[in-house]
């Protein structure tokens, strides 16, 4: 075997659909040697060994990566970036993609992300930050509604309330400073309300050079028409058609480029993946919300259009070598429809058997996300997101017909899944 084609074991941390996609895309590549899932679920067991580990315990992740010889450590979700599991990582002598728990604040405080996008001129909704109640209520009566009410830190997106009314932004600054999000609530953040479609892009970072992916857009909403309580997502598509190359470029010279060169001119160089959260306003685009890690479940189309070598990127990502690489995506489109448990963001039940998996498996690819194996072999649900089923097409009609077509077969109890994606 030459240098080149030396395969490295991989430790991916996380659980839902997003590192379901990232672990299959990792396991096409040539160099992936062992690929470790912590702690995983129904489906990366086809991609990888899952492993029992606490993935937001940098002390244990840091012991298992230097214990099995683990050449590259991934982080999916934010609360082990923000726990500072890549500082430990690397701290142990491992690669890692993803940002250290100081870059991590970039999404782990609203604060932080408004704070940061000032210095920088950034533009973004305009804002104030509170840590006192009665100073955020006498804001809220100043500026008058629409507003829209967050609260600082991590709240799995539930922590966000656009008030159209005053009354109703007065007592989500209240519900925030009762509690309702708990330490996520004691700063507050209260915005102007923009007006304006939504399109993700995100971008890998290697804390010098950034490379845009395809741009997408997510359904937050739990229900049709965009109604019903906000999920960490309900489906996704790429590449949006509203995102022209004309605010590409704009958003590369205004927002993506300012971005890195602010965290790299203060000290915080940035490596992983910035997710953009974006709004196209009418006094052109803006930014809602910065996250430090990939989407869910943009994460499950975006990937399945990745022509290159996951692993490739990665490494470049931790060089410093991005520019060095070529990022090369499918032509066409993709679509993910999520199958949900009955009730969720709110509640519902878990432990029903999935029927219909293989039979949707030969036109798309099924990701797993809330799912674990039975004891008889079976899959069972196992979350609140439960599946995401993502097709490819010519064009974005096609894929969201061969996405449909292709999770219909597929069933358990209570089944949710939004019938308007990429619709609306
Ligand atoms: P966030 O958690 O900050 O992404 O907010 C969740 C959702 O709330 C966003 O996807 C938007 O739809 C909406 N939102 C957040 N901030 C604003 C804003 N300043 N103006 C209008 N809508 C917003
Ligand atoms: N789908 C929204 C997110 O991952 O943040």
């Amino acid at each position: 075997m030459t240098e080149t084609t030396k395969t490295i074991d991989i430790l991916l941390l996380g659980s839902g659909g997003r590192e379901h996609a990232l672990a299959k895309k990792l396991a096409e590549s040539p160099r992936c040697g062992t690929l470790y899932i912590a702690p995983g679920n129904g489906g990366t067991l086809q991609e990888g060994v899952n492993v029992a580990l606490a993935e937001d315990d940098p002390e244990a992740v840091a012991a298992f990566a230097r214990e099995e010889g683990i050449g590259l450590v991934v982080i999916g979700p934010e609360a082990p970036l923000v726990a500072g599991v890549a500082d430990a990582v690397r701290a142990a002598g491992v690669a890692c993609f993803g940002p250290d728990a100081e870059g991590a604040q970039m999404g782990g405080s609203k604060r932080f992300s408004k704070e940061l996008m000032e210095r920088a001129g950034i533009p973004t909704a305009a804002y104030g930050s509170f840590t006192d109640e009665e100073a955020a209520l006498a804001y809220v009566r100043e500026q008058g509604a629409p507003l829209v009410v967050k609260a600082d830190g991590l709240a799995a997106g539930k922590g966000v309330v656009v008030a159209t009314e005053q009354g109703q932004a007065e007592e989500a600054v209240r519900e925030c400073f009762a509690g309702a999000f708990g330490d996520a609530g004691s700063t507050v953040v209260i915005e102007e309300c923009m007006v304006g479609p939504e399109v993700t892009v995100l971008a890998f970072c290697d804390g010098e050079h950034l490379v845009p992916m395809l741009s997408s857009q997510d359904h937050k909403r739990a229900y049709d028409g965009n109604q019903g309580p906000n999920t960490g997502g309900m489906g996704a598509f790429c590449p949006s058609p509203k995102f022209t190359p004309q605010l590409a470029q704009q958003c590369m010279d205004t927002i993506f480029l300012p971005t890195v060169n602010a965290l790299n001119a203060e000290g915080r160089p940035f490596k992983g993946v910035i997710y953009f959260g974006l709004m196209l306003t009418k006094d052109g685009p803006k930014v809602v919300e910065y996250n430090a890690r990939f989407g869910d479940p943009e994460t499950q189309p975006l990937l399945s259009m990745l022509d290159s070598d996951l692993m490739d990127i990665f490494e470049a990502c931790v060089k410093g070598t991005l520019d060095q690489v070529e990022v090369k995506w499918k032509q066409g489109a993709a679509c993910c429809i999520v199958l949900a448990s009955g009730g969720y963001p709110v509640k519902y039940q878990s432990g029903y058997p999935i029927s219909g998996l293989e039979e949707a498996g030969k036109t798309a690819t099924v990701f797993h996300a809330g799912t674990k194996l039975g004891e008889d072999g079976s899959i069972l649900t196992a979350g609140g997101r439960v599946l995401g089923v993502t097709a490819l097409g010519a064009t974005l009609e096609e894929a969201i017909a061969n996405a449909y077509a292709a999770a219909k077969p597929i069933s358990f109890q209570d089944m949710h899944m939004r019938t308007d994606i990429g619709k609306v």
